[in-house]
């Protein structure tokens, strides 16, 4: 390894010494970064090899974006050197498209449908109906009367069925229903409203207008927590009663907001299978390594969720270096799957990922690419099987 001399530490994210190694600079010298490489001011994105072009046999490469990265010079520099595919991190929900009853709100969408078209990028749709985003006036009216079920499901297929008529040709893959398993074991579906109306039947609701209005598009029930056996039963059952009613699905979305030490790569194979053996294809739709593993409690008692990591300290760096381990682990995984086809991370770089307010206020650090827009240990880890971790 290099000596580094004082030089070497301007700019340096405090990896230098952490990462690197005797076999990192034997590789080839375009792309095995070492420890100076990491040093480097990457952030124009120009001298590194691109995420899409690496993986363009494998998967497109999405990342998920606001109409706010469409003025940030170093985000849109990422986007356009490494993505293929993006997808709405929030514009493209009913919360917000679905104004009122019959009245569309498309104008944010549209923003990112449009630089997605001038950059040759696909787009995911994200998400038609989900129990967080689902707007009050779908559920109005007097819920005793007999026509108030027949009255809530007009408005949920017309709002379907335009929404996505709107993109047709544009967006490729919709998620048509996010997060319908339950989390806790006393049923399969998660008891949301729209669960509590129609019983099981909303979903195949919302994927018959899908497929009515965009035949083409390729329609995906997404959800987080796939790699997990308990969770992952319960979504596929839901699949599978889907499926034997006849429901259009083509795909599963594994939102996979993973941590640095979970889940294993055999978690993850294990779910692409159980999807496969189903006929169906992975899109890879939310993927983030957060530093932290809090205990199932955090989400509901933020309380014990694990306080924030100083930067630049000994947790910080053993962070990064787990996080590039995982990152390599679960990409081989990936790319050695022939039914995964899109693989999206949920944001551009740390710089405003939802992980830094979620589920509390605490740096976070769960990208490929840095605050400043350089890449990670993480980028290096799984672009160059030579980057020594
Ligand atoms: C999140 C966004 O990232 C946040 O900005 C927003 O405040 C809440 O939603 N699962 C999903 C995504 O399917 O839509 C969520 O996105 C993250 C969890």
């Amino acid at each position: 390894m290099k000596r580094l001399n004082r030089r070497d530490y301007i700019g340096l994210t405090g990896m230098a010494l952490a990462f690197g190694g005797a076999n990192s600079v034997l590789g080839s010298p375009r792309l095995s970064a070492n420890a100076s490489s990491l040093a480097q001011d990457y952030s124009d994105q120009k001298h590194i090899p691109a995420l899409k072009t690496h993986f363009s046999n494998n998967f497109k490469v999405g990342m998920a974006i606001g109409p706010h990265h469409l003025t940030e010079p170093k985000s849109l520099a990422i986007l356009t050197k490494h993505a293929n595919s993006i997808v709405a991190e929030n514009v493209m929900k009913a919360n917000v498209i679905g104004a009122s009853q019959g009245v569309y709100n498309f104008a944010l969408a549209d923003q990112l449908v449009s630089f997605a078209q001038k950059n040759a990028m696909e787009v995911r749709g994200h998400a038609l109906l989900w129990h967080q985003t689902s707007p009050e006036w779908f559920f109005a009216g007097d819920t005793h009367l007999s026509t108030y079920k027949a009255s809530v499901r007009a408005r949920l297929e017309t709002y379907i069925y335009d929404v996505v008529t709107h993109y047709k040709g544009k967006v490729f893959a919709w998620d048509v229903v996010n997060e319908a398993a339950i989390d806790d074991a006393s049923s399969d579906y998660r008891h949301s409203r729209w669960y509590q109306i129609f019983g099981p039947d909303y979903i195949d609701i919302a994927f018959r207008a899908a497929r009515a209005a965009d035949p083409a598009a390729k329609l995906f029930i997404n959800d987080y927590n796939t790699e997990y056996a308990d969770k992952r039963a319960r979504l596929m059952r839901i699949i599978d009663t889907m499926q034997a009613r006849g429901v259009p699905i083509d795909g599963v979305g594994h939102q996979l907001h993973v941590n640095t030490i979970t889940p294993s790569a055999q978690h993850v194979t294990q779910a692409l299978s159980e999807t496969e053996a189903r006929g169906l294809i992975n899109h890879i739709t939310e993927i983030d390594v957060s530093f932290y593993h809090d205990p199932e409690s955090c989400v509901s008692m933020i309380e014990t969720c694990l306080p924030s990591v100083t930067e630049k300290s000994a947790a910080h760096l053993g962070a990064l270096k787990d996080q590039a381990r995982k990152y390599r682990e679960l990409y081989a995984v990936f790319a050695s799957r022939p039914s995964v086809t899109s693989v999206t991370t949920w944001g551009v770089s740390d710089l405003n990922s939802w992980l830094s307010s979620w589920p509390i206020a605490r740096l976070n650090h769960p990208l490929l690419f840095d605050r400043a827009g350089n890449p990670k240990a993480a980028f290096w880890a799984i672009i160059d099987p030579n980057f020594v971790i």
